[in-house]
């Protein structure tokens, strides 16, 4: 048990504390060559679970410090943008820099910064780039002067068309009216899903935006997030301990194994493209958990994250 997730959380239910502790951000936006790796990946799976064309409108959850994995997907032809968060991480003056280093690093078709999980390099070239999917035609097309000195306008006027091109930063999020039904070509979010309160609405939500033949893109966390020494080690925690550790932060981690994602995404009408589990027998034994996690499966008990695709028929 970690006390001091304990105590953070406490501390929460005092009225103005909230206000004057640090908050350290999101961590992973922050960086341009981050946000990078993060498209290519997803990409890189899209195209090899079928999906043959750049879409054009692209919806993401959870953007954190910055839209760079948005911005990314837009250097490679996306023309609309919606970035849906729950508190306001990102701003311009952040955004700016990492667009432009992100437009370096695609005129230079550098290569994915880190070899992350899951690993997709045997899908990319010798510089370990996608050029199977942004051939040279593509880029040139994608980047060409006027198009990145649009969508550097659309940066500095979120929420206005700028030559075709728009990006909506909507914070807080809640109504899924917010976007059309079925105008939307593809659904991401990485490190995200396992910080949603309500995933049935979410994933509704998810479908209701998407055109038929639409996808979602997402990679999901299960790990602590520091609040227990051992990765799994939350689900030690009892219900009212972890109303404490939660105490009134608008987000932490919403505890749900693997299985109800899979099963809320079939529930929703998707049909699964692709899952991959990280599978990890180094957590808390059977013994060591909380009753309302007793009869959680070895696979939820075991699986520390998740990257999966889906398609809406
Ligand atoms: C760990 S950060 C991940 C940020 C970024 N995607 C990355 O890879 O670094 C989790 C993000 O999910 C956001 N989030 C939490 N609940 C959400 C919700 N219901 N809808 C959209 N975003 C949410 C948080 O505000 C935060 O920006």
């Amino acid at each position: 048990m970690k006390i001091k997730s304990i105590v953070k959380g406490f501390l929460t239910f005092i009225p103005g504390v909230s206000r004057i502790l640090p908050d350290p951000g999101t961590g992973g936006t922050i960086s341009a060559g981050y946000c990078y790796g993060v498209w290519l990946k997803h990409l890189t799976y899209l195209r090899e679970n079928g999906m043959t064309r750049i879409p054009h409108t692209l919806a993401e959850l959870g953007p954190g410090d910055s839209l760079g994995i948005g911005f990314s997907a837009m250097l490679c032809g996306v023309d609309k943008y919606f970035a849906l968060d729950v508190v306001e991480y990102s701003n311009n003056p952040r955004n700016l820099e990492i667009f432009d280093e992100l437009v370096d690093m695609f005129r230079a078709r550098a290569p994915r910064p880190t070899k992350g999980w899951p690993d997709f390099d045997e899908f990319l070239d010798t510089r370990l780039f996608p050029s199977h999917i942004l051939t040279d035609e593509l880029m040139e097309s994608a980047l060409s002067p006027e198009r990145v000195a649009s969508i550097r306008r659309a940066i500095q006027n979120l929420g206005q068309t700028v030559d075709g091109i728009s990006i909506s930063y909507v914070v807080p999020w809640s109504n899924p009216e917010i976007i059309e039904h079925s105008s939307v070509d593809l659904v991401i979010s990485h490190s995200v899903l396992e910080h949603v309160s309500d995933l049935e609405a979410t994933y509704h939500a998810l479908y209701s935006w998407l055109k038929p033949q639409g996808r979602i893109s997402h990679q999901i966390d299960f790990t602590s997030h520091g609040l227990s020494n051992e990765w799994n080690g939350y689900r030690a925690y009892s219900q009212w301990l972890w109303k404490i550790i939660l105490g009134k932060r608008t987000f932490l981690i919403n505890r749900e194994p693997y299985s109800t994602h899979l099963d809320l995404i079939l529930h929703s009408g998707f049909q699964l493209d692709i899952v991959l589990k990280r599978i990890q027998i180094d957590g808390i034994p059977r013994n060591k958990l909380d009753k309302s996690w007793k009869a959680i499966s070895d696979e939820d008990l075991n699986c520390s994250g998740v990257f999966l695709q889906a398609t809406k028929p």
